[in-house]
């Protein structure tokens, strides 16, 4: 079936190993990039593409999320009595411009299952899936961009970066079908590998934190077994609905920062705080007074 986007769904039950200790009691998506929670962006990014229904995925630990979009009664009171307006607008831009509904994920048993536990709030029409990890500075927003392919070609559309070789080791690379001209940066999937060796990768297009699933994802991830490790993965399913239909992808356009390992975290903080108009300037005068030469022995 077509029709347009309506709702994004954020998958965030899983456990944020990389990041322990911060997430044994604190969920990664609500780590902070600047002042804002990771999550935050993913979901302004969806209101901005005109996708205003928002389902997340959460699980045990994750309470601060659902806070978090919810509204804070006492704390606005508090600001409006202290006439602290530019505050007040700024937690209200939170919450007014979207309708959050949350389902649990029992166990994390993998990205595909969190997509299969929102098939009743889905019901049979295309929809996005936002991974909040992947923070993407764009313009258009990365959705936005992934909804205008989505309506022409009128198939699952997924997001993809070109990465260098050495890194496809990390991600679910795509080969593609070069026959049809589907428009600049769109492709047809012939086949999808999951982390394959750099020698046996098909490409470097790596598959990145968003999707545009139609209704027949849920079936194809049914029917997909557990893997090795006892997880419903996402890549399976759509490689068992590539059998049955095209699938596309879409090499975004835009900067995007991995912030679920470390490095990806302080590289999208430092990225994000010199965006800021008024932090960029003290910011970098202080970048740029560090030593840089200082580091760890090895
Ligand atoms: P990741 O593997 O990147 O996230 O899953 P993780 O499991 O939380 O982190 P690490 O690897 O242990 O550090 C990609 C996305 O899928 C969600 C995660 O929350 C993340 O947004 N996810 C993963 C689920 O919602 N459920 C799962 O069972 C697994």
């Amino acid at each position: 079936m077509s029709g347009t986007i309506r709702k994004a769904v954020f998958p965030a039950a899983g456990l944020g190993t990389r990041f322990l200790p911060a997430t044994k009691a604190q969920p990664k998506e609500m780590l902070v990039l600047v002042d804002k929670p990771v999550i935050q962006y993913g979901v302004e990014e969806a209101v901005q593409s005109g996708v205003p229904n928002i389902i997340i995925v959460t699980g045990r630990g994750k309470n601060a999320i659902e806070d978090h979009f919810d509204v804070a009664v006492e704390l606005e009171s508090y600001l409006e009595q202290r006439g602290k307006t530019a505050l007040l607008e700024e937690i209200r831009k939170i919450t007014a411009p979207i309708n959050v509904a949350y389902v649990r994920q029992g166990e994390p048993l993998g990205l595909g299952h969190a997509v299969l536990v929102t098939r009743n709030l889905i019901g049979d029409e295309p929809f996005a899936v936002i991974l909040g990890d992947d923070v993407i500075d764009a313009n258009p927003p990365a959705l936005k961009q992934m909804i205008d392919v989505y309506e022409r070609v009128q198939g699952p559309v997924l997001a993809v970066e070109r990465v260098a070789p050495e890194d496809v080791a990390s991600y679910g690379i795509v080969a593609i079908d070069e026959r049809e001209d589907l428009g600049p940066r769109v492709h047809r999937v012939k086949d999808l590998v999951e982390k394959p060796r750099r020698e046996d990768a098909p490409s470097n297009l790596a598959i990145i934190g968003r999707y545009i699933l139609t209704p027949d994802i849920f079936e194809a991830l049914e029917a997909t077994g557990r893997d090795g490790s006892g997880e419903i993965q996402l890549t399976n399913g759509l490689r068992r609905l590539l059998q049955q239909r095209p699938v596309y992808v879409y090499e975004i356009e835009g900067v995007r920062h991995d912030t679920g390992n470390k490095l990806g975290f302080l590289k999208a903080l430092v990225y994000f705080a010199l965006r800021r108009p008024d932090l960029a300037e003290p910011f970098r005068r202080y970048l740029e007074s560090l030593d840089l030469k200082i580091g760890v022995e090895t």
